[in-house]
């Protein structure tokens, strides 16, 4: 952790650019979920990063100091709000811990911005998706990151506590060629119970996504096995 995020989460504050103390909690990302991030960059060599949704910057400060630890790397952070939301204190903050040269940052919606990176080739190995949870749009920003991503890349989807994004993991996991690997981020057994229990009260009798029900984190880590091979009828209920 560089020290700008040591003091973010030893006081809970960001500051604005005219020094005004600010909340950005639930919105930004639990400090376990950071160092979970920071770690699957570090451990899976991670170098082209992409991350839908930055808000105060908090997980782009996790990933771009992977990146400055490991010596090379590059991330891209895609969100519509963040001079006008979050008063640019996200790129404040990147700007403030000295990891500008890590960053390339689009003010717009991904999904705007997503097929233009794919209309120009690029290509990243890590997407990290928490913009806009909706059904519909969590599934595009998958659509697009897939065509972005290299096969053996992987994508973390945030807040699976909530039911569409979990409906959009299971699409992944039983309709494209993708697996789901283990996260260890350790919490406390009441707050997993009560995290697993909640999911079950939310839509008790869907059971195809059972397994994030289960799921003890509020985190998924999928990894690209292959590029699309489905037949044109191709279809397994998620
Ligand atoms: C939960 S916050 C992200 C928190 C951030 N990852 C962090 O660690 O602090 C969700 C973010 O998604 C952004 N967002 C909403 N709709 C979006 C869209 N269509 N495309 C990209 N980002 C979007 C919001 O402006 C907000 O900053």
């Amino acid at each position: 952790m560089n020290s700008l995020l040591e003091h973010i989460y030893t006081v809970g504050r960001v500051e604005d650019s005219q020094g005004n103390l600010i909340d950005p909690f639930p919105t930004a990302t639990p400090l376990k979920i950071g160092l979970f991030l920071k770690e699957t960059i570090n451990k899976y060599s991670l170098k082209n990063t992409l991350e839908i949704g930055m808000a105060y910057g908090l997980s782009s400060l996790f990933i771009c100091q992977a990146h400055q630890d490991a010596g090379s790397g590059y991330h891209t952070a895609i969100d519509p709000k963040q001079s006008q939301k979050w008063q640019s204190i996200g790129l404040l903050n990147i700007k403030r811990a000295g990891l500008e040269n890590k960053l390339r940052f689009f003010e717009e919606r991904s999904d705007k911005v997503l097929p233009q990176l794919f209309i120009q080739g690029e290509k990243i190995d890590f997407a990290f998706i928490d913009g806009n949870h909706l059904f519909d749009y969590t599934l595009v920003d998958f659509f697009y990151i897939d065509h972005l991503l290299s096969v053996g890349g992987y994508i973390a989807f945030d807040d699976i506590w909530m039911p569409s994004v979990r409906k959009v993991v299971s699409f992944v996991l039983t309709n494209r060629n993708y697996e789901l690997i283990p996260v260890k981020i350790e919490e406390q057994l009441s707050t997993q119970l009560w995290r697993i229990s909640k999911r079950f009260m939310q839509n008790p009798f869907e059971i195809n996504d059972l397994k994030f029900k289960m799921f003890s984190s509020n985190v998924c880590l999928v990894k690209k096995i292959s590029e699309d091979q489905r037949k044109w009828d191709f279809h397994r209920s998620f």
